[in-house]
């Protein structure tokens, strides 16, 4: 297992292995190495993270009775100094995939919440950052105000005390976001701010 500050959790989860949310991970990724970071990268759309089953199991003991892929990732988000997040806009949110992860850390919410696990000691909840980063294909920026909500409560359910989303409206053919000026930089120097951290 990797040393728990000094790597990038890269959650990519678009079914296009190459599209536009991707490449900003990527790029993310590539910062952040420079930083000084390793990266720990799943491509959740290619695994098998099946959605909550609501069987709230999980009030008992803080686990998740489901054992699919999910099981390798959850040491991470708690583990892992940042943790990145990539996810398109599907019919107006975050994508099935992201929102599957997402609900699956419900296992976290009954810790804390019904057995009172803190799940991360305090001082590093501040220092653990995190980012979004999102591409949707209308032009309207404010197609990702529905995705603040969810992303706030990700980060906040797996004790990230700082996120920072990067979104890009008016992307959508596969790999058109290598074609908005300064898109891919900015996503490498947030992962490069991961310096300011250490
Ligand atoms: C099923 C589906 C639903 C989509 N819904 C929206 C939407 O509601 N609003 C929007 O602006 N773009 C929508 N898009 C476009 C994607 O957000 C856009 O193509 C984006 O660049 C995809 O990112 P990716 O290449 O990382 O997968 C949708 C695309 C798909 C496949």
């Amino acid at each position: 297992m990797k040393a728990e500050r000094d790597y990038l959790l890269a959650l990519y989860t678009s079914p296009r292995d190459k599209g536009n949310t991707s490449l900003l991970m990527d790029a993310l990724s590539d910062g952040a190495r420079e930083a000084g970071y390793e990266v720990q990268d799943f491509r959740v759309a290619n695994m098998d993270v099946r959605p909550c089953r609501a069987c709230n199991a999980c009030f008992r003991d803080g686990e998740c009775v489901q054992k699919d892929d999910m099981q390798e990732i959850y040491p991470h988000l708690l583990r892992a100094g940042a943790v990145a997040m990539a996810a398109p806009i599907f019919s107006m949110n975050i994508c099935a995939q992201a929102k599957a992860l997402i609900d699956r850390c419900q296992r976290f919410w009954s810790a804390r919440y019904v057995l009172g696990d803190e799940l991360v000691e305090r001082g590093r909840v501040e220092r653990r950052r995190g980012f979004f980063l999102s591409c949707c294909g209308r032009d309207k920026p404010e197609t990702f105000d529905c995705t603040r909500p969810v992303m706030g409560y990700f980060f906040y359910i797996i004790r990230v005390g700082k996120w920072t989303p990067l979104t890009f409206a008016g992307v959508d053919e596969a790999g058109k976001i290598r074609e908005v000026e300064g898109a891919l930089d900015a996503a490498a120097e947030l992962g490069r701010s991961l310096r300011m951290t250490q």
